[in-house]
């Protein structure tokens, strides 16, 4: 297939762990991929890593936390590469701390870095995507949204505020082609879960049924099958991928 006929996927945050992993299996199921970063020292020497490893990749800025940043970024890919048929939310960042000693900033930066960026981004492409119909939206949510945990009330809320949206936007545009699902990962090995205190991460690790951390690559598969016209009759669902460390 050549450039022109792939369709086009965007991932936030793609510098990070799973959105690496995400762009690589996206890669090799024939997507264009094109990669929201922010920190653009970080993006350039992960762009030559991926080259390396011939995972061709657009690299695109944009603060998913600021809805004009948004609206930048999504002018620039369509005017470049094309209309977007594929939005991962996936960006997001912790500010763990207690919630008698949590600051407003650590509330406003996780809300808006990870609930805020799911309405910026989306509400950018949707309408798109409804144009043509035809459109998948994937929001990489958490366990942690599912469940809650110790040190993590603004992550927890912003993730579970993820599951009430994919739910209403499903609804909202099943009869015109675009599906919307979440995903819930549990604790996998990325630098994010790898700042968690080590003594804390292997008592977690230890709550989790199949004794170890997922792999970036266990929900890379995920998101190529949800972005997949196999997966056409779901919308509106949660998937878990913890190791059973949450089953209800
Ligand atoms: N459960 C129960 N009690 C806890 C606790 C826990 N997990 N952590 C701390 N406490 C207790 C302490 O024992 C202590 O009790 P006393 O006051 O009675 O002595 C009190 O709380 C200390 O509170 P502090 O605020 O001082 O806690 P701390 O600074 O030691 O640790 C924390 C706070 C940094 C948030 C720590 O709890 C922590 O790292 N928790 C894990 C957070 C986590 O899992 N983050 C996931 C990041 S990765 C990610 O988010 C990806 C994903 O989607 C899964």
């Amino acid at each position: 297939m050549d450039q022109q006929n792939k369709r086009v996927v965007l991932v936030t945050g793609a510098t990070g762990g799973l959105g690496t992993a995400m762009c690589e299996d996206l890669h090799k199921n024939g997507y264009r991929v094109v990669a929201n970063y922010r920190n653009k020292e970080k993006a350039d020497k992960w762009k030559a890593e991926m080259d390396a490893k011939g995972i061709s990749v657009s690299l695109f800025a944009g603060d998913v936390s600021n809805y004009e940043s948004v609206g930048k970024m999504v002018t620039a890919i369509e005017a470049e590469i094309g209309p977007i048929d594929v939005l991962v939310n996936n960006a997001g960042i912790t500010r763990d701390t207690a919630f008698r000693k949590m600051t407003y900033d650590q509330w406003r930066d996780v809300l808006s870095s990870n609930l805020d960026s799911v309405f910026n981004c989306t509400r950018h492409v949707i309408n798109g995507m409804i144009d043509r119909n035809w459109g998948r939206i994937i929001n990489i949510s958490s366990v942690n949204g599912q469940r809650g945990q110790f040190g993590q009330a603004n992550y927890s809320a912003a993730k579970a505020g993820m599951h009430g949206f994919t739910k209403t936007l499903a609804m909202e545009v099943a009869r015109k082609g675009v599906t919307v699902n979440t995903i819930s990962p549990g604790y996998i090995g990325t630098d994010m879960v790898m700042a968690v205190k080590e003594e804390i991460r292997n008592q977690i690790v230890e709550q989790i049924p199949l004794g170890r951390l997922g792999g970036t690559e266990e929900v890379a598969h995920l998101v190529c099958f949800l972005a997949s016209d196999k997966a056409s009759f779901i919308t509106g669902a949660n998937y878990s991928i913890n190791g059973g460390q949450h089953v209800y």
